[in-house]
């Protein structure tokens, strides 16, 4: 049973296809994670959460499940992850699952039968609506582009609803079956001895009424997320099966995917404890700066740079409003977005900034959450061509940028930038032909030169890795646990903020936004605990560009 209470979590996010290959096809696996979770523990962290690993057509990478009891063949067995759950607890780590609630695969055997039979017990279990004016029910627009609505092969009028591809169809969380089996399969896997789940994409299971149409000029499709994103009656489905995962487990641990949460629904999806996320994932920490997004082109395939005032602003936010409520997940990147070195830093100072970065973002209060690779200073990379980004809409963006005289190269780069299918790349583990991550060419892979891989960076002790370690050692003292969050009223060039139990037992951290020498009177906070390219003296703290300082009184 684990001991661990959600405030003293530090997660690792592993996307399982690019962090270890162990038998030489070219996609990392289960026994690769087994056989790794030593480098983890020395890391310091604590929980690992797992991108999906069931049985999946991987038309979106595992979230399209086929089969939420058995393992995906390329990843592994049963046997396999089995071993990897017990050899993770030895070593005191625990393991999250992503629990995909929302849709299936299309070639979940449900949606096979409600497709085939409209008399089939499983056809309420999906979303269905007659056509209007000889098109689809409505203008709502997918996620993945597109419409919501695919037509159903049994009647030409009528259709299915699909968030994200039409490979995924949502599930009808109205219907009591749906709830029963959800609940079944999280106990599946909790028997199987997982401590918690990552709940993806939950604050879309309640729909509005499929009649209303979203007020738009265009004829397109429209994205219609007051309809279908965190509707009141997310709560009540949501409250409800959680309150049960706690029956059966009392210490889960449940991280909720709420994208387009604000501060007041991350209130609402974390209280009261018994039946609520530990913590909410939201994107709204990332203010975007899209001043170099050209408007006659579409967005996905453009890089949009951190808007640091407004990060700001939307940080402080998280930290005062949850204080005595719950603990924000405190991350810079994941598998659905750029690498944040790519969104912020000048690849020159790529390693001053993952260090300050890091020391920015996880000594804050909540919970820290690192995306493999992250820990390296890894940036997104480059992908080689417009079909690796599997992607038709940046097939659509690079045709576009095309016609406007954009070269091909500018096109992958930008895009690259851009595009969360750059951040999915494999770990480095050595300097060998494929980085210590397989021995044959992976799934995906880049030409662009990788980070110095784990090998090299443990032997250097200015490394990010080994400055990784020391910010994760630091994250598990009290003061960065308990304290109260502070932040100072500066220039936004700089983040100061005190983490506070009392007078006596406080910590300051200084971290240099800018590319600029910048300096900070400290006062009393002479100690320094961990400094990157900084130093103290006369009261004054002194820290070079994107340098960082932690210290004490
Ligand atoms: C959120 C996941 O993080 C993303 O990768 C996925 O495409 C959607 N949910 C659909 O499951």
């Amino acid at each position: 049973m684990s001991t661990l209470s959600a405030k003293e979590r530090i997660i690792y996010q592993i996307y399982p296809k690019s962090f270890k290959d162990s038998n030489g096809d070219g996609i990392g696996d289960l026994k690769g994670i087994t056989a790794k979770l030593k480098y983890l523990k020395q890391l310091g962290i604590n929980t690992i959460w797992l991108n999906p690993i069931y049985v999946s057509p991987q038309i979106d990478n595992g979230y399209d499940v086929a089969d939420y009891y058995q393992i995906d063949e390329k990843l592994g067995t049963m046997a396999d992850f089995d071993e990897l759950v017990a050899k993770a607890h030895a070593l005191g780590l625990d393991i999250i699952l992503d629990f995909v609630m929302n849709h299936t695969s299309d070639q979940h055997p449900w949606f096979q039968a409600a497709l085939k039979d409209k008399d089939s017990e499983f056809r309420n279990c999906y979303l269905w609506h007659q056509g209007k004016n000889g098109g689809p029910p409505n203008n709502w627009g997918s996620f993945f582009g597109g419409s919501v609505w695919q037509k159903d092969p049994l009647d030409s009028n009528n259709y299915y609803f699909h968030l994200f591809a039409k490979e995924m169809p949502d599930l009808n969380w109205a219907e009591p079956k749906v709830q029963v089996e959800m609940l079944k399969i999280a106990k599946f896997w909790l028997e199987h001895g997982v401590d918690g789940f990552r709940l993806d994409a939950f604050i879309h299971i309640a729909k509005a009424d499929f009649e209303q149409d979203m007020l738009a000029k265009s004829a397109e499709p429209q994205i219609a997320e007051m309809f279908y994103a965190n509707l009141p009656q997310v709560q009540v489905y949501l409250k409800e099966f959680i309150a049960q995962l706690h029956q059966i487990k009392p210490d889960i641990f449940i991280l909720g995917e709420a994208a387009s949460a604000d501060i007041d629904l991350a209130v609402d999806y974390t209280t009261p404890k018994k039946e609520s996320c530990d913590t909410v994932v939201t994107f709204r920490y990332f203010a975007e700066d899209k001043s170099q997004v050209e408007s006659d082109l579409p967005q996905i395939g453009q890089p949009v740079k951190l808007d640091i005032l407004g990060f700001r602003s939307n940080m402080l936010e998280w930290q005062k409003r949850l204080e005595g409520v719950s603990y924000p997940t405190l991350y810079w990147s994941n598998h659905d977005m750029p690498r944040i070195l790519s969104r912020f830093a000048p690849k020159k100072e790529s390693k001053a900034c993952a260090k300050m970065l890091a020391t920015l973002m996880y000594l804050q209060r909540g919970i820290a959450c690192i995306y493999y690779g992250e820990e390296l200073g890894m940036r997104s990379q480059t992908l080689g061509t417009v079909a690796d980004f599997e992607d038709p809409q940046i097939v659509d963006f690079a045709k576009q940028a095309k016609q406007k005289g954009w070269r091909d190269g500018e096109i992958l780069r930008k895009a690259s930038q851009a595009h969360k299918m750059a951040a999915r790349l494999p770990l480095p583990f050595d300097t060998t032909a494929y980085a210590g991550f397989s021995n044959v060419q992976p799934w995906k892979w880049s030409k662009e030169k990788n980070v110095a891989s784990i090998a090299e960076q443990m032997s250097d002790p200015d490394s990010v890795l080994n400055f990784y370690r020391q910010i994760l050692q630091l994250k598990q003292k009290p003061v960065f646990i308990e304290g109260r969050f502070i932040l100072e009223n500066t220039s936004s060039e700089l983040y100061v903020y005190r983490r506070v139990i009392d007078e006596h037992k406080q910590v300051l951290v200084i971290c240099n936004l800018s590319e600029h020498e910048k300096s900070y009177p400290c006062g009393a906070f002479t100690k320094v605990l961990l400094s990157q390219n900084a130093k103290v003296s006369a009261a004054q703290a002194k820290l070079a560009p994107y340098g960082s300082l932690i210290l004490q009184k």
